[in-house]
């Protein structure tokens, strides 16, 4: 655990607008002082990420909401009050004065108060700083469109000399990114799910009063709204295919001799290279499923082929990672 002398330090680069990697609940994150535009803009280059992209800006608590946000519903506190910290975004109308920088030009802003105790730390030391407004903007701490770093090693392996800190807080205990929650548009569209992610959207109804509605994205559908909704995304640099549990089963290399990689939860006799046998429960696979893409990716395959999780809304966070992975040319 880094101690305070190294949080000060963190806290001083981004109040100096510089780049500081640090860990969350769901993934490692990539900050920078969301009120400053050229601090921000520094993520974009670092990550190689399209500037029209929005960022989410983490928050030490639920107080500073309405410096951020404007026309805020009551459901919005009741939300940030149920899951905060935890693995929740909300998108909501932005306060004039939030740099277009960090929302991608849009009139809404993404916030999140995130669980991880160093990212707390650090933000509320951040916060403390003179001329500080206490929002770090932060993007998954990866390159554009590949696999979200859950360790300290894998930033340094994405983006390592390319930002000033990368503060190690050990594995990320959730392992995929937040649920982010459109409640920008509520009076016409409800409380729309723009991705699916580390919370369950059963508690989210428990608050909500009903199952708010996933916002499609159509595969022709570029616009960068949520960067996460490309749909080549999270992806390793080897090809990825899904497949149901009765094809892998049989399954045989598309070519004679091809070195091919099996991300599998049912226990399977496949014969491939190399096999990674992942929990059969949900949260137990989100935790797990990056480092694996990761090391399947490193080994050199040909191919991975990714055991398709059952259709049911508990796995549905995982089937869109392993479903952008997949679609990724
Ligand atoms: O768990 C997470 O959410 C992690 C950690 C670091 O907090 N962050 C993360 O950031 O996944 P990123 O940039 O990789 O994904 C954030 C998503 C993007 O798809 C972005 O388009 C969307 O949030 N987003 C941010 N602000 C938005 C807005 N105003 N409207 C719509 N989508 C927004
Ligand atoms: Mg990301």
């Amino acid at each position: 655990m880094p101690n305070t002398a190294i949080l000060q330090k963190a806290a001083a680069l981004l109040q100096a607008g510089e780049l500081v990697a640090f860990p969350t609940e769901t993934v490692y994150g990539l900050g920078a002082d969301a009120a400053n535009p050229l601090a921000v803009q520094k993520i974009f280059a670092a990550k190689g990420r399209p500037s029209d992209h929005p960022l989410i800006v983490h928050l030490s608590d639920m107080e500073s909401l309405a410096h951020w946000a404007t026309e805020i519903p009551p459901v919005a506190y009741q939300l940030a009050e149920a899951f905060w910290p935890g693995p929740l975004t909300l998108i909501l109308k932005k306060q004039a004065w939030v740099p277009t920088a960090v929302t991608g030009g849009q009139d809404t802003v993404g916030l999140r108060t995130p669980a991880h105790p160093l990212a707390l730390q650090l933000i509320r030391a951040f916060a403390e700083l003179p001329g500080s407004r206490g929002g770090v903007a932060a993007p998954s701490a990866n390159r554009f469109g590949r696999i979200s770093p859950t360790t300290a090693a894998h930033v340094q392996e994405e983006l390592g000399g390319r930002i000033a800190q990368i503060l190690d807080g050990g594995a990320c205990q959730v392992g995929i990114e937040s649920t982010i929650l459109d409640l920008s548009r509520l009076h016409t569209h409800g409380a729309e799910i723009l991705r699916p992610g580390g919370l369950d959207p059963m508690r989210l109804a428990e608050v909500l009063g009903e199952m708010p509605k996933l916002r499609e994205v159509k595969a022709q559908d570029n616009a960068p709204r949520v960067s996460g909704s490309l749909l080549s995304h999270y992806a390793p640099t080897t090809p990825l295919q899904l497949v149901d549990s009765a094809t892998l089963a049989g399954f045989l290399p598309p070519q004679p001799g091809a070195r091919y990689g099996v991300l599998a939860y049912s226990p399977l006799a496949v014969h491939a290279t190399s096999v990674i046998t992942m929990p059969a429960e949900p949260v137990a696979y989100a935790h797990k499923l990056y480092a694996a893409l990761r090391e399947l990716d490193a080994q050199n395959l040909d191919l991975i082929i990714a055991e398709a999780p059952p259709a049911t809304l508990l796995w549905n966070a995982v089937c869109d990672r392993l479903r952008r992975a997949a679609a990724a040319k």
